[in-house]
């Protein structure tokens, strides 16, 4: 599988627990004091210079004044019928709170060829909290052999699917789709068969829960493997410039997993035009459909980086593998403390910003 890091066993329990959650916790009353005086400016502003007029701008950095020329913003092309209707299903889904069920559950859905080598790791994570989880596999190329009972009987009904190919996304979809069917599920994470936990239950099971953001990695890459991906038959609706590249690896709070299964209009026109050799050009929906799709639907309610890690350090094709003797304590604590997003763009520069 794409992007699979090759870790083996040889580790029994390194559910390491950190102190970020504290810096988490910290951070929220830090967002609403900044959210308060942006508005609070903006309000002086508008109060001094009126609307219309051009000194408004110089309140805010030049670039609060290119914001008013984005024509995302300000909405210079009529929209389609399509596009009109996928607003108002999704506007109306986003303003609707799921039903809140007594427990409410994580979905945890592995995305795999086969068997999961790291089944009974995961049964130490899920032991003791039965309530509060489901689990969901989708196995592409052979009928997994399960040997923890949290797994035995969890397999869905899957289809093959091709690395790179709309497939991927198909049976990402496929995942939601099942894990949906339980009111219980709040919030729905996908991982791969080399997917390990870091943190303990209760750490995970609270920072989803108790984060109203969906944790979907999202940024330009305007070298070849992201902006020369963009294909202008997705014209009108896919502009190039809202274009945006992310990690598979994604996970959603019910209401973004119910946004996704709306969805008919974006996914036809990935499925259709970002895929492997499209116009001599290699594009792969998986990492581009959602992280484009959420920017133009719903920006604020993203996190633009995704709970599960990855090392793309080496700046090659996959990123990096883990062999038994690279998994050491250190590596592992080194791990659970990063607290930062790194994004390695084809345009060989390395962006960072801290969450
Ligand atoms: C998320 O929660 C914060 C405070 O906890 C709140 O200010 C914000 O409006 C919420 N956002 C959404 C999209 O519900
Ligand atoms: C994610 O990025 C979008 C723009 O690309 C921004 O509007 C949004 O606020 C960001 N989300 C967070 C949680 O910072
Ligand atoms: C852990 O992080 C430290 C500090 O960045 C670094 O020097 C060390 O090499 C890292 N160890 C491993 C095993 O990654």
């Amino acid at each position: 599988m794409k992007k699979a890091r090759a870790w083996r066993l040889g580790m029994k329990d390194f559910l390491v627990m950190s102190n970020s959650r504290q810096r988490v916790q910290l951070r929220r009353p830090t967002w609403i004091i900044l959210l308060v005086s942006f508005v609070s400016i903006f309000l002086v502003g508008v109060y001094i210079y009126p609307a219309g007029s051009s000194a408004a701008c110089f309140i805010f950095s030049s670039e609060g004044c290119n914001a008013f020329n984005n024509p995302r913003l300000v909405n210079l092309r009529p929209l389609t019928d399509d596009e009109i209707a996928s607003d108002v299903v999704i506007k109306e889904i986003l303003k609707t709170p799921p039903v809140q069920t007594r427990t409410p559950k994580i979905a945890f859905m592995f995305l795999t060829p086969g068997s999961l080598p790291f089944e009974k790791l995961w049964e130490k994570f899920f032991y003791g909290h039965e309530d509060r989880f489901t689990v969901y596999v989708h196995a592409s190329r052979e009928r997994p052999i399960h040997v923890s009972r949290y797994f035995i009987g969890r397999d869905i009904r899957s289809e093959k699917v091709v690395w790179g190919k709309f497939s991927m996304v198909e049976a990402e979809k496929r995942l939601l789709a099942n894990a949906l069917i339980d009111p219980g599920n709040q919030h729905f994470v996908l991982l791969s068969d080399s997917c390990v936990p870091v943190h303990n239950f209760d750490y995970v099971y609270n920072y989803l829960m108790f984060t109203n953001v969906s944790f979907i990695d999202c940024f330009i890459d305007p070298g070849p493997h992201g902006n020369g991906r963009y294909s202008e038959h997705m014209l009108p609706e896919v502009q190039k410039q809202d274009f945006r590249k992310g990690s598979q690896w994604f996970s959603v709070k019910r209401q973004h997993a119910i946004v996704i299964m709306a969805d008919s209009l974006y996914h036809m026109k990935f499925r259709l035009y970002c895929r492997p050799n499209m116009d001599g050009r290699n594009c792969y929906s998986d990492e581009h459909y959602l992280p484009t799709f959420f920017l133009l639907k719903d920006p604020e309610g993203i996190a633009n980086w995704s709970v599960t890690h990855v090392d793309w350090s080496e700046g090659k094709w996959h990123p990096k593998s883990y062999r038994a003797q690279d998994i050491t304590y250190e590596l592992l604590k080194n791990i659970t403390s990063i607290d930062e997003s790194v994004h390695v763009t084809s345009d060989a520069k390395v962006h960072r910003f801290s969450f």
